[in-house]
């Protein structure tokens, strides 16, 4: 699996994301991540048209229902032709398993499905008083994505400092896809727990998906290629 940056599109309408887009020049197509902000103000088309344009697209959607509905929810988005999925890794093997089925396409192709194990914006106090789940967080993390690793996923998307964890837990060829990534010396806005390009990389990070430090800088095309840069160790 070839690593690479992903740009978090999280734009609150289609037009401001194409625009976003078109500051790159022809031929230089980064990976893109369209969320449930931007799916849900646009519908599928925002996703016909990024791909329209030679981009590789990550719907990070984090499906979590019942196995069937997941399952045709999962065919429907494969269709789309999008390169990445997920789901909550909570909704059980079961559901995981059905939401591979659904993606496999007519060719036998199916997108990268990644689950989310913990969110990172849950705490442990919370997960233990809320959910009930009375275990070191890192400990729920890796064993929920072993369950995934055994339902067939490819990866999870998870925090960089909890990569290694994960490889450990999974071996290397198990995807982790990593936001909470910042410049050297940046503001972390609302991000918690963040690392470097760089560091991320030698955390064990396959894919970094990069929002803020890229759409809001002056210049985004600068940004982007200095993060490949860091990330790829170029
Ligand atoms: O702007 P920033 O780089 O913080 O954006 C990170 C992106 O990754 C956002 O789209 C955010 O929703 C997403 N994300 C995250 N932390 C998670 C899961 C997803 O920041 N645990």
């Amino acid at each position: 699996m070839k690593r690479d940056v992903i740009i978090a599109l999280d734009f609150e309408s289609g037009e401001k994301a194409l625009a976003f887009l078109d500051q790159f020049p022809q031929g230089e197509k980064p990976y893109v991540k369209i969320g449930m902000e931007l799916f849900y103000a646009q519908g599928p088309d925002i996703v016909r048209q990024v791909k329209g344009r030679g981009h590789k697209v990550f719907l990070d959607l984090k499906l979590h229902d019942i196995p069937n509905t997941v399952k045709k929810a999962m065919k429907v988005l494969s269709a789309l032709d999008v390169d990445m999925v997920n789901l909550h890794a909570a909704g059980t093997a079961d559901m995981m398993r059905a939401a591979l089925e659904g993606l496999v396409r007519p060719d036998g192709s199916r997108p990268i499905l990644l689950a989310v194990t913990q969110l990172t914006s849950t705490s442990q106090e919370r997960m233990e008083k809320e959910l009930l789940i009375q275990r070191p967080i890192a400990q729920v993390v890796a064993s929920y994505a072993r369950l995934a690793q055994s339902a067939g996923l490819d990866g999870v998307v998870c925090s960089p400092l909890e990569a290694a964890l994960v490889k450990e837990s999974c071996g290397a060829d198990f995807l982790t896809v990593t936001p909470g990534i910042r410049f050297a010396g940046a503001q972390a806005d609302d991000q918690k727990r963040i690392m470097t390009p760089a560091l991320a990389r030698e955390g064990g990070s396959d894919f970094i998906v990069v929002g803020r430090p890229i759409t809001q800088a002056p210049d985004p095309v600068v940004a982007y290629r200095r993060c490949v840069r860091e990330f790829l160790g170029q």
